[in-house]
């Protein structure tokens, strides 16, 4: 249902983007991962509309939508979420998917609109916090709310844009179940996250960044035995790692343990984003 041929992004003389190409089917979740800078927002932020690509077009059902700005785009049905949280905070809950509503597919009037985000604050599980001022939400409850925004504009294409980042196990998973009931129920979802043990659990299909370029694509399987994709980012495990107990103490007592320090030499996992967004 969406096709990206060859798209590209500069920002002066950095490729952000730079020639990537792929196809998702309806009814998929297509998974996107790379190290930070990879390009993975910048990507969704060409096809939401957020950005205009240097070169390469965007096409859904075959019809070229490159370039169109947002507004258009949800009216198209493609809708996303923010990898940094926007909610109005001046608003309530209710208003802040309400918004979504209007703007959204079926518009309407405020009656309908309101129903319609009382609809999608339901299937995220916030409809027991309508009148709460969005910005005394807690991190995960601020995430659903940008599902939910972005769901009662009644899209065909999700987007989302590491909706797990900042979560516990618990809340991820709850996060995933979600993911997946609405796939289940007819919405195609595009998902960027850093976690792997996430990502893979729930995508049809990955596609792997690297530097702004697609460096593999495939079901979750075929990504993780890629061996590019395990030098480039999922890295390999530590000289020696077998699953065992090394060591254990206080933090000084394990770093200055030779055993440990032999065993597990500093590898560091990708960094979860907690800054500002680069919109
Ligand atoms: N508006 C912008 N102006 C200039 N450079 C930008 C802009 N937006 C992104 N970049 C740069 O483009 C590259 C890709 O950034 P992008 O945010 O798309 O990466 P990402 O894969 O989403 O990273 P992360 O995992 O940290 O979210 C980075 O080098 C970033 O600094
Ligand atoms: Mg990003």
């Amino acid at each position: 249902m969406l096709e990206v041929r060859n798209l590209t992004k500069f920002f002066g003389g950095l490729a952000a983007v730079r020639d990537v190409s792929f196809e998702v089917r309806r009814g998929q979740i297509f998974g996107f991962i790379g190290p930070n800078g990879a390009g993975k927002t910048t990507l969704f932020n060409m096809i939401a509309g957020t950005y205009k690509p240097t070169s390469g077009q965007v096409l859904s059902c075959g019809r070229n939508i490159t370039g169109y700005p947002s507004f258009r785009l949800v009216h198209e049905g493609i809708a996303r979420t923010h990898q940094v949280v926007r909610p109005f905070r001046a608003m309530t809950v209710l208003d802040n998917v309400r918004v979504g509503a209007h703007f959204g597919r079926q518009g309407g009037d405020h009656k309908s609109a309101a129903d319609r985000a009382m609809d999608a604050l339901r299937e995220v599980g916030l409809h027991h916090l309508t009148d709460s001022s969005a910005h005394v939400l807690s991190v995960g409850n601020q995430k659903k709310l940008e599902v939910a925004r972005a769901l009662a504009t009644d899209p065909e294409l999700l987007l989302c844009d590491e909706i797990c980042g900042g979560l516990t196990r618990a809340e991820t998973d709850a996060m995933l179940d979600l993911l997946r009931q609405i796939r289940d129920r007819g919405t195609t979802i595009m998902y960027v996250e850093h976690d792997v043990r996430a990502i893979t659990a729930v995508c049809d299909r990955i596609l792997v960044l690297n530097y702004g370029k697609k460096l593999s694509e495939g079901t979750p399987n075929e990504i993780q035995l890629d061996p590019a994709v395990i030098e480039a980012y999922l890295g390999a495990a530590p000289k020696g790692w077998n699953g065992k107990e090394v060591s254990e103490g206080t933090p000084e007592k394990v770093q200055n343990d030779p055993a440990d320090i032999e065993t597990y030499p500093g590898a560091s996992a990708p960094r979860a984003k907690t800054g500002t967004d680069d919109e």
